[in-house]
């Protein structure tokens, strides 16, 4: 038995009550999925800014009526710390995950951007510090090794930021860090690389890739590539997201807290190679569309070349062992956005 499946097991026999900012977002929506399927009470907070009612309809289908009946929603912002109060009230948990994604976003607009990500997250850090949370596990981000050119990324070797985004979520790990040097408040970061998955927006000026191109292909429109393709990321399933979320926050190791843990499968893919996977999978499920090559256009302000995680760290004091690989990982989500995109 896995390390994880221990974990799960112990979880079900005793459930704990978990807070989960962003509740109605891709990877929050996932995370409510999960922990409602080994039975345990969840408090969602979410102020429906990028997240969708109908991630947690969808949720909703795939749990009992007495697993739902454990969920509830507080319909609110990280910006107010009152309301972070009321959500961090009792809970045993809590998973960070409401902030506003997007490095062009950021760019766009960085007084938003950082109003979300770094007052509403000292906000929540705050609400947790003074409820007693036993363990607060937030999204950190690989958007903080920045510039730095080595492969691959290792926790303690970072770069400069390259956008008001990766700053700011570099800053939610310096507030961590001295919420355990002045008041011994144990936060855990997970740097996530590139997650991928069920429920991940296709829509708006600011989706993903991966939910983009399945889109595009299932619209027939173009796909673009921005630059020349061979720009390489660590893509993550979105089931290895929700282990490290929770081995993170039951982690009994005793260096486990107080750290940021790289949240990846560990292999690198060019856009290229992935254009080609996407493709292929959608090929396979709606045979009767006609696939164009991918569109290639200049290079985004603010991206990293090149991305790739070395997981030692997570593996070693968290037992994270990714359960699937990018073509795995791919072969649902493109099972999910034809059942749900046509
Ligand atoms: N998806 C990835 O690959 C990835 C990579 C690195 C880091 N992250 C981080 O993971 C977290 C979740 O990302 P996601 O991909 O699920 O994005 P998402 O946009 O689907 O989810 C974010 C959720 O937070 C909510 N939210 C935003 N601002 C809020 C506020 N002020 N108050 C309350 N709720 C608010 C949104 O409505 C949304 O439901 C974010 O912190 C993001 O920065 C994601």
């Amino acid at each position: 038995m896995s390390h994880y499946s221990t974990i799960t097991n112990h979880l079900t026999r005793d459930p704990r009550t978990w807070v989960i900012t962003g509740v109605a977002g891709f990877i929050g929506s996932n995370l409510l999925e999960s922990l409602l399927k080994l039975d345990q009470q969840v408090v969602g907070l979410d102020n429906f800014s990028t997240g969708h009612h109908h991630n947690l309809e969808d949720v909703r289908n795939l749990v009992t009526a007495d697993q739902w009946a454990r969920f509830s929603l507080v319909t609110g912002d990280i910006r107010d710390v009152d309301t972070c109060r009321q959500v961090c009230a009792n809970a045993d948990y809590v998973l960070h995950q409401a902030a506003l994604g997007s490095v062009p976003r950021s760019i766009q607009d960085p007084i938003t951007t950082n109003a979300n990500n770094i007052s509403g997250f000292l906000n929540m850090l705050v609400a947790a510090r003074d409820a007693g949370i036993k363990r607060f596990v937030y999204a950190a981000s690989s958007s903080t090794y920045g510039d730095h050119p080595g492969l691959p990324k290792v926790e303690d070797r970072i770069g400069r930021p390259l956008s008001p985004y990766a700053v700011t979520k570099y800053v939610n790990e310096l507030y961590a860090d001295v919420f355990a040097r002045t008041y011994g408040f144990k936060a855990i970061g997970l740097r996530y690389f590139n997650i991928f998955g069920r429920r991940q927006d296709p829509n708006g000026a600011y989706a993903a890739v991966m939910p983009k191109w399945f889109a595009s292909m299932l619209a027939n429109k173009p796909v673009y590539i921005n630059g020349d393709g061979e720009t390489s990321r660590d893509f993550c399933y979105i089931d290895n997201c929700v282990q490290a979320n929770i081995l993170a926050a039951t982690a009994d190791h005793p260096d486990a807290a107080g750290q940021v843990y790289n949240v990846a499968f560990g292999e690198r893919t060019t856009l290229n190679e992935l254009f080609t996977l996407i493709r292929d999978r959608v090929a396979h499920l709606r045979p009767d569309l006609t696939i164009a090559d991918p569109v290639y256009r200049d290079f985004r302000p603010g991206d990293v070349r090149h991305s790739l995680a070395d997981i030692t760290r997570a593996r070693t004091l968290l037992g994270y062992e990714p359960t699937h690989s990018v073509r795995q990982g791919l072969d649902t989500t493109a099972a999910w956005y034809v059942a749900s995109l046509g």
